[in-house]
């Protein structure tokens, strides 16, 4: 991948290129293990910008770029000038003659395509309303890791249609796999992405956590409130029977793998049970953030 490349959504990526990132993060990881170092972004300086909270997301990074030799630098809307009103394009220009790459969390995707539009270096996603491609690519790694072919498995996604849904729904475009989405009616994923999925057979969306996860190899979830969505009882109420929990994971295989991004409510879309019991990758896939921002930065800004 030579040209100078933005990751805004999973969609940006070939299928080629994006096994590539897979495969680099496991690599990376596997030579993390051996004590072996990689300082391919040595003097190199990566921004990141955080209008939501985040532990993963800036840990991650910040970690990345100091293993690979880089520097990563933390804003957010209080202490910066984009809190004040500066404009997404006038901080992506100053930025890009004092950093080689953008990482932004916020709210609407627009804001990233802003940047991307006039920053002469490459901006990453670090989760929008809409989507969040370095997640997934974090869960794809981990399936990875444990399952041989990813276009074979069956991928069931349960809760909310949101920014992880979305970036879930991207990857079955590109990689082929059956995905199952069960939301309640009414929180489906929303129109561009309907639309988007509309000649992918592969993609079903379902109104029954039961059938969604039935003989399912993965089973994924999520927060019923993501950031900036305020808490509900109904909502609540409607939720309950999307709960992840031993009897949902009894209609999928014995071995099926359980992923949450994560932070979890414990006791809502994820049981205790599940969440600490032998089907759970969860911690692995958080830790496994780490590999994949490495190969995402080193592909991006080297
Ligand atoms: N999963 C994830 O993006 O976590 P943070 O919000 O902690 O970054
Ligand atoms: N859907 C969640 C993901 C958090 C990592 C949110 O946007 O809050």
């Amino acid at each position: 991948m030579k040209k100078m490349k933005h990751l805004l959504t999973l969609l940006d990526f070939s299928r080629a290129d994006l096994e590539a990132i897979l495969h680099l993060g496991i690599d990376l990881k596997k030579s993390f293990y051996k004590g072996k170092s990689d300082l391919c972004l040595q003097g190199k300086t990566l921004a990141m910008i955080f209008e939501k909270a985040s532990t993963r997301t800036r840990v991650s990074f910040e970690v990345a770029m100091f293993q690979l030799g880089g520097h990563a630098i933390h804003l957010d809307m209080a202490s910066s000038q984009l809190g004040r009103g500066e404009s997404y394009e006038d901080t992506a220009r100053v930025l890009s003659g004092y950093v080689q790459g953008i990482m932004l969390r916020t709210f609407s995707q627009v804001n990233l395509e802003k940047m991307a539009s006039v920053a002469s270096v490459p901006v990453i996603n670090g989760l929008t309303d809409l989507f969040h491609p370095v997640q997934v690519l974090a869960d794809l790694m981990t399936i990875l890791e444990n399952k041989k072919n990813i276009d074979e498995l069956k991928i069931a996604y349960v809760g909310d249609g949101n920014n992880m849904t979305n970036s879930w729904i991207n990857a079955a475009i590109i990689f082929g796999f059956d995905l199952n989405v069960a939301t309640p009616a009414g929180y489906e994923p929303s129109g561009q992405i309907l639309q988007e999925m509309s000649s992918h057979p592969n993609i079903e969306i379902l109104q029954d956590p039961v059938r969604a996860v039935k003989s399912a190899d993965v089973i994924c979830t999520d927060t019923w409130f993501s950031m900036g969505q305020k808490e509900d009882a109904q909502k609540h109420k409607l939720f309950t029977p999307f709960q992840v929990n031993k009897k949902l994971l009894s209609h999928a295989l014995d071995e099926v793998m359980v992923l949450h991004c994560l932070p979890a409510h414990r006791g809502e879309e994820i049981t205790n049970e599940v969440m600490d019991g032998s089907n759970s990758f969860i911690f692995r896939e958080a830790e496994n953030r780490l590999h994949i921002q490495k190969a995402i930065l080193k592909t991006l800004m080297q």
